[in-house]
């Protein structure tokens, strides 16, 4: 085993690239593949603490975990102190890793619950929870912020401070406020500015879009780990400091099929090809794969036809 590039609190962790979290696709075999392929730790996508308590079905299918998955985060939204810790304990217990809270959302139906990006707006509120989730969970507990709710509140080294104070053991910072969404530039030297104020690991998010911003991000921001978000999908070579147009083809082929078997393994072969249709998109960039064959991609409906039809254009 390589020496810990650093510690999240007593949990080494061998690498420096994180898998974002990505609601909608860091399903279990896209973080097992990311972590194949060399992620250092991987992330659940947001879950809602109180559909957890409820048992709903899509959290009970979120939370279904591979043995294998591990350094696993897993990461709770809400914003009700008592229902985050019950969740945490209940996810506690199915053997991730760390666990992370979401306060970095910024989708309307997120926020207007109060939740994710919507607690920048109460630092001392996020401070009771944080303070509660570690008195709670064994595992570290570790927060992922924005920089603040907009250009007018950009609290974020007040929120790093206060979850330093309150027990969190790594913090990951999305260099944009909410209501940027995703518009503008990830400001790196806030993330910076981050990681100069607080003692505990930091995690750079935002705005790595091939290989070489990797190394870019790292030196502006001296932070510990570097998380890919969008440009993991569909190429988890990038955990190899590896872009899209540099992996062939005939070496995508078999990535492709298995990301795509354990997709219908785990979802069934109707959700599975459907849910894949999003990863394939970016697997057939930079591609010769014609428009034609790409729409017949796209439209499958079973895996055997899938299976025949990339065969059949294998050698493109
Ligand atoms: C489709 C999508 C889903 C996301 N889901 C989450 C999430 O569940 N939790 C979270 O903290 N951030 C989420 N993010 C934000 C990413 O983790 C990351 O901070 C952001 O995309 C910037 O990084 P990137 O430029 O590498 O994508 C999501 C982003 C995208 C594009």
């Amino acid at each position: 085993m390589t020496t810990p590039v650093f510690f999240i609190r007593d949990l080494p962790i061998h690498g420096s690239l994180i898998l974002a979290p990505l609601s909608g696709y860091n399903d279990q075999p896209f973080r097992r593949l990311c972590l194949e392929f060399g992620a250092a730790l991987v992330y659940t996508g947001l879950l809602s603490a109180s559909a957890i308590l409820y048992g709903s079905q899509r959290s009970d299918e979120l939370l279904r975990f591979h043995p294998d998955e591990h350094p696993l985060a897993c990461q709770l939204f809400g914003s009700d102190v008592d229902i985050l810790a019950k969740a945490a304990r209940a996810v506690e217990a199915l053997g991730i890793d760390v666990l992370d809270f979401n306060m970095g959302c910024a989708e309307p139906k997120i926020v207007k619950g109060g939740h994710g990006a919507a607690l920048l707006k109460d630092p001392a509120l996020i401070g009771r929870i944080v303070t509660q989730l570690v008195a709670t969970v064994r595992v570290p507990v570790t927060g992922k912020i924005r920089l603040g709710w907009d250009a007018g509140s950009r609290n974020y080294l007040e929120v790093a401070r206060i979850l330093e104070d309150s027990g969190a053991a790594m913090l990951a910072v999305h260099g944009r406020t909410a209501d940027q969404q995703y518009t503008g530039r990830a400001d790196w030297d806030a993330i910076a500015a981050v990681k100069q104020a607080v003692r505990i690991p930091v995690l750079a998010s935002g705005d790595v879009k091939c290989a070489a911003d990797i190394s870019r991000i790292q030196a502006r921001t001296g932070c510990d780990g570097v998380m890919i978000g969008r440009a993991a999908i569909g190429n988890p070579w990038i955990f190899q400091y590896r872009d899209l147009p540099d992996v062939p083809w005939a070496e995508r082929v078999p990535v492709i099929l298995e990301h795509l078997r354990r997709m219908v393994d785990f979802h069934g072969e109707y959700l599975g090809l459907r849910r894949f249709r999003k990863h394939l998109r970016r697997y057939l960039t930079s591609t010769d794969v014609s428009r034609q064959q790409r729409r017949a991609f796209l439209q499958c409906e079973d895996l055997a036809t899938f299976t025949a039809l990339l065969e059949s254009v294998a050698g493109v």
